[in-house]
């Protein structure tokens, strides 16, 4: 017979061995009571596979052997010294006939009358998990013979018990507290209502809060722009936690703490946001959404358009997310015009003669743009002012101007009813020769650029030849004038050859011919590439109109008072080398700059000196060796103002000297590039 006892809150299953054993007569056995046995531990059956018994001493007995069976054939004897005695590797839920037997040398009695017990119910081998922040499911396989469960569940917080009652062999237990840890055991009870083998405790933590006080800004660490996504986290959880972020943009992050960093967003991004906490039970239920805008993308698509003269519109593509956008009108010379708008263009004032970088900036929340397109614009060069034209021979007339912002050569035109001459010059100075005299010509100089063309809207200047030597017109068209003698004392023999004949360059297309030893009408360079006249009876005269870096062949015909001509050639006159074009500066490594320009030809060394216009300014000086095209220049001062000129060096290693000045300042932060006009 089996009883329930309840010892340290668990039912067992104690049995007593009542009857006391001699050598002649047989002990008894008795079920261990309850009630009586409630005090002590050591009657208690550790587990399910354990019988306890009582029994009573017999004297001369040296021990006692307990002789265990049942009906499935279990056969086992063990020899105990004393009551009560444990008889330990039973099994569960069975049944089992005890009887016991005193021994001692002299052989054992005979067995007492048999008493049946039974084990009691194995304990049920818990599962847990937690599904949700406040509940925890419990599950279990069937224990057989099982009519019902109960679990006590041990809450660490508040250092409570709850007990709950299933014939299910599952329970989920809601109400718990989120990230909190629990201990949860279990046992089963049989048909005949006794409390089965109780399971050991488990440890169970429910699934941590919800992240709350998600707050999501922007950063920037070396260029890179990042979400940098925190929130609060909560003290009173139990065991660690980490965290996971999450972007629908397909950005993750992870952090242990309370904030990390959502790496490499780019611009105009809308992300959603959800943090997540997890422990060991699983993740929490993530934090409500978060939308972040990025910011804008930089515009695209900028047009400007110079509507009337000064005034300059920039148009630009409005770009989503941008809240306004900021442009910037960077003059050559370094001062920058700002225009802040939300639409999608600004005017500004546009002087000529001037390169503009023109940039716009988009922002909203998150903050500026990236830099975007650079759209460079160059005004037309400015009118030359100043123009004076001055009758320097009868058919020769020179021109002079001040040299105007933004031109990077001039074209000369002079016009008359007949006919056209033009001179292409770097130089603000242009000699027109050969021209029909007495005549008005309307003199037009047209500065040009090589980025934005020619100003065509530069006003012409009449001036009248000469009048003296009216009769070129007619030796021009006639080629032997009847006139002849009255300007030139006749003489029969041929004129004598002119001598020490020199050609001065004045500029790229001017040169000064002069001469000893003979009269000259018509004085003539030819080359390949030009052609040239000037008429004299002066030994000098002033050619315009020849192209730089040429050969060219000078011939004279040299008249005799008697009208005799000679026709005297000279080969392999030099024009001074050309002015170097399409003149750049750019930025590079450091704070140096290089000066690239296009070489007239691979012979010819080029100087290149730069003048800085601030006090403190240093002055640089570059020679280049033949053929090269570039100089590098370092420790440029940002923000300075520069003279620069390139210009060829003469065979004899002189520089030549009408090679057009420009300026060049280093841009401000906003413009990573630089600028000339
Ligand atoms: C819990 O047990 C019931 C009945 O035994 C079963 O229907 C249910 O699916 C179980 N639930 C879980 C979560 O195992
Ligand atoms: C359960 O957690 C408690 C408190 O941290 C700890 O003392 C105990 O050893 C744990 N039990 C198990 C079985 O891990
Ligand atoms: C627990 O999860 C529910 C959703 O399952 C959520 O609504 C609730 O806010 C969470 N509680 C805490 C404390 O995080
Ligand atoms: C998510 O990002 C990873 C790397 O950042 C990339 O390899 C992957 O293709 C992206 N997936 C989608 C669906 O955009
Ligand atoms: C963050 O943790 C999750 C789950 O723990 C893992 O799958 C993921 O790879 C981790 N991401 C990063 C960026 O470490
Ligand atoms: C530029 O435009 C403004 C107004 O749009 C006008 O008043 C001004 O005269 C214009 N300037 C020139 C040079 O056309
Ligand atoms: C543009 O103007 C708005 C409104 O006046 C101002 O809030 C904003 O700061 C300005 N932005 C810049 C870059 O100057
Ligand atoms: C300006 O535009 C020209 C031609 O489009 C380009 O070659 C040059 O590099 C640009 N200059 C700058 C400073 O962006
Ligand atoms: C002057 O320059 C223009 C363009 O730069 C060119 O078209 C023209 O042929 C040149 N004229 C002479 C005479 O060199
Ligand atoms: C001009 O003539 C010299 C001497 O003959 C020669 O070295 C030079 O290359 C020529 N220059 C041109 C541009 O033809
Ligand atoms: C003079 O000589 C040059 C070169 O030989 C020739 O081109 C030109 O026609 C000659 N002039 C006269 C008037 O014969
Ligand atoms: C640079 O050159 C200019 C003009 O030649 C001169 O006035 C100035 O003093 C020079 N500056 C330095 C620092 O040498």
């Amino acid at each position: 017979m089996c009883k329930r006892i309840c010892l340290s809150g668990r039912w067992t299953c104690a049995i007593m061995i009542s009857t006391f054993i001699s050598l002649i007569s047989f002990p008894s056995i008795r079920v261990l009571s309850n009630i009586q046995e409630r005090d002590s531990q050591m009657e208690q059956p550790k587990d399910s596979t354990t019988l306890m018994v009582g029994f009573s001493l017999k004297t001369g007995a040296t021990h006692y052997i307990i002789r265990i069976q049942n009906d499935d054939g279990f056969f086992r004897e063990d020899e105990v010294s004393s009551s009560p005695a444990e008889i330990v590797s039973l099994s569960p839920y069975t049944e089992y006939a005890l009887s016991i037997m005193s021994a001692n040398s002299g052989g054992r009695s005979q067995p007492s009358l048999p008493v049946t017990a039974k084990t009691v119910l194995p304990p049920p081998q818990l599962s847990t998990s937690s599904p949700s922040n406040d509940s925890i499911i419990v599950s279990w396989a069937p224990v057989a013979h099982a009519v019902q469960y109960s679990m006590s569940i041990y809450d660490f917080g508040s250092n409570t018990n709850m007990k709950h009652n299933t014939s299910n062999t599952n329970l989920t237990i809601s109400g718990l507290a989120a990230g909190s840890l629990y201990a949860i055991k279990g046992f089963a009870w049989d048909l005949e209502g006794r409390e089965g083998e109780g399971s050991l405790y488990i440890n169970q933590t429910t699934r941590p809060p919800t992240p709350s006080f998600v707050n999501v800004s922007i950063v920037t660490s070396n260029g890179v722009a990042g979400l940098s996504v925190s929130w609060k986290l909560d003290q009173d959880v139990y065991g660690s936690i980490w965290y996971h972020v999450m972007s629908d943009q397909n950005r993750t992050c992870n952090s242990t703490s309370s904030s990390c960093t959502l790496l490499a967003v780019g611009c105009g991004e809308v992300h959603t946001i959800k943090v997540i906490a997890l422990n060991n039970a699983g993740p929490s239920f993530p934090s409500s959404p978060v939308v972040f805008i990025t910011f804008p993308c930089p515009p695209e698509s900028l047009a400007l358009v110079e509507s009337t003269e000064g005034n300059c519109t920039l148009t630009w593509g409005m770009v989503p997310h941008a809240d306004s956008y900021v442009a910037f009108f960077k003059r050559g010379d370094g001062t920058e015009e700002t225009c802040n708008t939300t639409s999608n263009n600004c005017k500004y004032h546009c002087l000529c003669g001037y390169t503009y970088l023109l940039s716009v900036f988009a922002y909203n929340e998150a903050g500026s743009s990236p830099q975007g397109q650079i759209l460079n614009y160059t005004t037309l060069p400015c009118c030359p002012e100043g123009v004076s034209v001055s009758v320097v021979s009868t058919d020769t007339l020179e021109i002079m101007w001040m040299a105007s912002r933004g031109a990077e050569l001039y074209q000369t035109r002079a016009a008359d009813s007949s006919e056209v001459i033009l001179c292409n010059d770097t130089a603000p100075v242009c000699a027109l020769s050969d021209l029909s005299c007495d005549s008005p010509y309307s003199v037009l100089v047209t500065p040009c650029n090589e980025i934005s063309g020619c100003n065509r809207a530069c006003k012409a200047h009449t001036k009248d030849t000469g009048r003296k030597l009216i009769f070129i017109d007619t030796y021009v068209s006639s080629k032997y004038p009847s006139t002849f003698d009255s300007f030139f004392p006749l003489s029969p023999s041929a004129p004598c050859m002119p001598i020490n004949l020199m050609l001065n360059p004045k500029n790229s297309s001017c040169v000064s011919v002069s001469w000893t030893g003979a009269h000259s009408f018509i004085t003539s360079l030819t080359s390949t590439r030009g052609h040239a006249r000037c008429h004299t009876q002066d030994s000098h005269c002033l050619m315009g109109c020849i192209t730089c870096g040429t050969n060219y062949t000078v011939t004279m015909e040299a008249f005799s008072k008697s009208g005799h001509m000679s026709n005297c050639t000279y080969k392999g006159f030099s024009s001074s080398a050309c002015c170097p074009s399409g003149v750049r500066l750019y930025s590079i490594a450091g704070n140096s700059l290089r000066v690239y320009w296009r070489s007239a030809g691979s012979s010819h060394s080029y100087i290149t000196e730069m003048v800085g216009t601030s006090n403190n300014s240093s002055n640089y000086t570059c020679t280049a060796s033949p053929g090269a095209s570039s100089c590098d220049f370092g420790n440029i001062q940002c923000g300075d103002v520069y003279h620069v000129v390139v210009a060829p060096l003469t065979p004899e290693g002189s520089k030549v000297l009408f090679c057009p000045q420009r300026l060049y300042s280093g841009m401000t932060v906003g413009f990573h590039s630089n600028v000339w006009w």
